[in-house]
């Protein structure tokens, strides 16, 4: 079968092009490497142009800051999951890439003497664990799309190759497990094609659709994470999903933290400033896991607001509209628009809403994906990259802070692409092609092939993400999650006699989304059986039942391998690489 698809040589694939693929591929590219980019959307649709408050990196431009402090806000924000030597490589670089796409074009916002303006986020501090840090990097709230779009227009100006609105299907692969690029489908035509790779990355962002109400685009159905499963590699830390505090209620968009960051607060129905009940010191600007678990409790206690009780509201009114239109002018748009009310004169009603997949494809701090050898051993997977939203490097542990994912992407990309670099050095030739992987992939496609009678992918769909959303949510118990891994299972089995109904009437958009629910259902299956085996309660990952963070049992990072649902375990990295590591302690704000 394989024989008569198209096939295209590239030194590099990634696949993916929000900040993670493009900062990646401009590194290979203005290195003079053959680089394809395969996007499903078009470039600068990527998810990282929804990217809103900014991007952490200790400047100083504002509050006295150094990278050792913000090394120990992720750490402590991590609840102490994160690796640590990634969390200082992170931390270190995170300055001069902040500069470097300042040089770029990107136009941050500036301070009156010129610097580029910095707006206090969630757990940052100073001092290690001092008096609140203003650490974020900030194109008023639309900073994402700042940076994609200046890393498009880099990366057309390097010649990067673009296959806009294709989607890959699957990694192709030989005998010994080397990765040697992918099948990819172009969604206008249906048409396939090989493009083979000496080195491919995964940058497809994170699975924010397995839940209903959530902050991420349609196109975040984990595709990469999917695609990694299905070759054998595990995904790693999937239980620890990031609730963002502030969605608008019942719709689930995202009102920045760059709100409370200007001086913003919450309120429950009795007027009250809950957060200082909760957080003492940091109040409103806790790390989202405290503000999200909070927001909760009051709505479960009947201090919600609204007809139904089932909100808190998010004062800004008070910032005058100077503030609002300076600095969180996208915002007041969104609001404007979907609640038709003005957040200058208005409280907003928020709710906490699925945001950030903090687990994915392990890999190490340049990239490489990484699979265990045993307990204690990993190896590279040769070939294989992946950096974003879809890899776990891992620098986010259990609870990711705010403004530290742009700094991840551009960070990581950055980094995977001078591993490749070197990589292609050693790896001169293309290997010969694996017949068997592009068939399976083809298989995958061909079971969409036809329309039919059968359960409806639609249906499936939305039955799967409202299943994320009651059984494996802020809170959790045993019998919940137990719960909840039978009915993915049960939604799984009925996948296989899904069909593409007769009436869809854009067919290649109908069967994208089929083999996207394919993707979202392996994800969900990880979320939550990883999350229903650890039995401890961890940063994002909140249980009823086991309310205590136990480190002599659980500080370790969890692997879910698709074949089986078997889960294994593997230390976290504690030793940083210059400087002394730093140790659990209590988590208080
Ligand atoms: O609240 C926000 O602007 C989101 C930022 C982030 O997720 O890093």
């Amino acid at each position: 079968m394989s024989s008569s698809i198209p096939v295209r040589r590239f030194d590099t694939l990634v696949i993916g092009a929000g900040g993670g693929g493009l900062r990646a591929a401009l590194q290979l590219a203005q290195a003079d490497a053959h680089v394809a980019v395969v996007s499903k959307v078009f470039p600068t649709r990527s998810h990282t142009v929804a990217a809103q408050g900014g991007m952490n990196a200790a400047l100083a431009n504002v509050l006295p800051d150094n990278w050792h402090w913000h090394m120990f806000d992720t750490i402590k924000g991590s609840d102490y999951l994160a690796d640590q030597d990634a969390v200082e490589y992170m931390c270190r670089a995170a300055p001069r890439l902040v500069v470097e796409l300042e040089h770029a074009g990107v136009p941050f916002s500036r301070l009156d003497n010129g610097k580029i303006y910095q707006r206090p986020f969630g757990g940052q501090s100073q001092n290690f664990g001092g008096d609140q840090a203003a650490r974020t990097c900030a194109a008023a709230d639309r900073t994402g799309h700042a940076i994609l779009h200046s890393l498009y227009q880099q990366n057309i100006h390097a010649k990067t190759h673009f296959f806009d609105e294709y989607l890959a299907l699957d990694l192709i692969y030989d005998d010994e497990g080397t990765i040697l690029g992918a099948v990819v489908m172009e969604i206008e035509t249906g048409e396939t094609m090989v493009i083979e790779a000496k080195a491919t990355l995964l940058a497809t962002g994170g699975a924010g659709q397995i839940f209903r109400t959530n902050t991420n685009a349609h196109i975040n159905t984990g595709d990469g994470m999917g695609m990694a499963l299905r070759a054998g590699i595990p995904l790693q830390d999937m239980e620890f999903f990031q609730f963002h505090p502030t969605g608008i209620a019942g719709k689930g968009m995202l009102i920045t933290e760059g709100a409370r960051g200007e001086g913003g607060y919450l309120l429950n129905k009795d007027g009250e400033r809950f957060m200082e009940r909760y957080a003492p010191n940091a109040k409103d600007l806790a790390s989202r896991d405290v503000v999200s678990r909070a927001i909760y409790t009051e709505v479960k206690e009947g201090r919600g607001c609204g007809p139904n009780a089932d909100h808190v509201m998010l004062k800004l009114d008070h910032l005058g509209m100077d503030v609002i239109q300076k600095r969180l002018p996208g915002i007041r748009s969104t609001i404007q628009t979907f609640l038709h009310i003005d957040p200058a004169s208005e409280s907003i009603p928020v709710y906490p809403t699925a945001h950030y997949t903090m687990g994915g494809i392990p890999t190490n701090r340049h990239g490489q994906v990484v699979a265990p050898l045993g307990q204690t051993a990993e190896e590279t997977v040769q070939g294989l990259y992946a950096v974003g939203e879809c890899a776990c490097v891992s620098v986010h542990g259990a609870n990711r802070l705010g403004g530290n994912s742009l700094l991840d992407i551009v960070v990581f990309g950055r980094a995977a692409g001078n591993h490749i670099i070197d990589y292609l050095k050693e790896n001169r030739y293309h290997r010969p092609m694996a017949d068997d992987s592009i068939d399976k992939a083809m298989a995958r496609l061909s079971r969409w092939g036809q329309k039919g009678e059968g359960e409806s992918v639609r249906q499936l769909k939305d039955e799967l993400k409202k299943t994320m959303e009651d059984f494996c949510g802020v809170f959790r118990t045993d019998e919940i999650l137990a719960e909840g891994v039978d009915k993915v299972i049960a939604l799984e089995a009925r996948l296989q006699d899904a069909r593409l109904q007769d009436h869809s009437k854009v067919f290649n958009t109908a069967r994208v989304e089929a083999l996207e629910l394919e993707n979202l259902m392996d994800i969900a299956l990880a979320t939550v059986c990883s999350a229903h085996a650890r039995k401890e309660s961890r940063g994002a990952h909140s249980r009823i039942d086991y309310p205590d963070r136990d480190d002599e049992r659980w500080l370790k990072h969890s692997l879910f391998f698709k074949e089986g649902r078997k889960l294994d375990y593997k230390p976290v990295r504690m030793k940083p690489l210059t400087v002394d590591s730093f140790p659990p302690k209590a988590r208080v704000y």
